[in-house]
């Protein structure tokens, strides 16, 4: 059923889309609620839905299952023939990544789409801001500490 060519082609498409943090595949879509950026400890809900029925299965019991970080088996919904979601009670990783796969039979299982989230934590207040000035018409540096880590591409700007 399933040519090497197509399975290619979805494990592209993953890479991605998870790049941008977006779960939009060819053959349906993730969505994370809140958001694909949360902080580290809250709850998360993970959803796939399949675009078409499940016309790429032959199996009696064909299955929607998310899956994170390619090794954990997520407790899923079933909300609909097409559609699953799993709650993730506690992000506690930086990066997660999710996949959904459709279990045609056990032993065909085929990827339709997966999304990255990323946790973190919102800056702390910076402190202990000091600049120094060498000279009249030297560039001014300062340097300050920023607190704790935020796990997540934080900038700074001072003003
Ligand atoms: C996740 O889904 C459950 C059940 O539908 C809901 O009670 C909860 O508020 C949802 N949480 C988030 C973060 O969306
Ligand atoms: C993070 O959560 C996962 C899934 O709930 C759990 O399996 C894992 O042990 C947790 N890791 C840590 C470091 O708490
Ligand atoms: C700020 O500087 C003071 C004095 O050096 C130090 O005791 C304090 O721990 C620093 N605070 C931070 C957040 O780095």
């Amino acid at each position: 059923m399933e040519t090497p060519g197509f399975r290619w082609f979805l494990t592209l498409n993953v890479l991605l889309l998870c790049r941008e943090g977006v779960g939009s595949c060819t053959g349906g879509e993730m969505r994370v609620s809140p958001s694909t950026v949360v902080r580290l400890g809250s709850e998360i809900n993970v959803s796939c839905i399949l675009k078409e029925p499940y016309d790429k299965c032959s199996g009696p019991t064909p299955r929607l299952k998310i899956i994170l970080d390619n090794s954990k088996l997520l407790v899923n919904e079933q909300v609909s023939g097409s559609e699953v979601t799993a709650r993730h009670h506690r992000v506690n990783s930086s990066e997660s990544s999710f996949a959904c796969k459709l279990e045609c039979a056990k032993t065909n299982e085929q990827l339709v789409c997966g999304v990255d989230v990323r946790a973190g934590l919102p800056p702390d207040q910076p402190q202990n801001l000091t600049c120094v000035q060498n000279g009249r018409e030297a560039e001014v540096s300062c340097r300050w500490d920023p607190g704790q880590p935020t796990f997540l591409k934080t900038t700074q700007q001072l003003w």
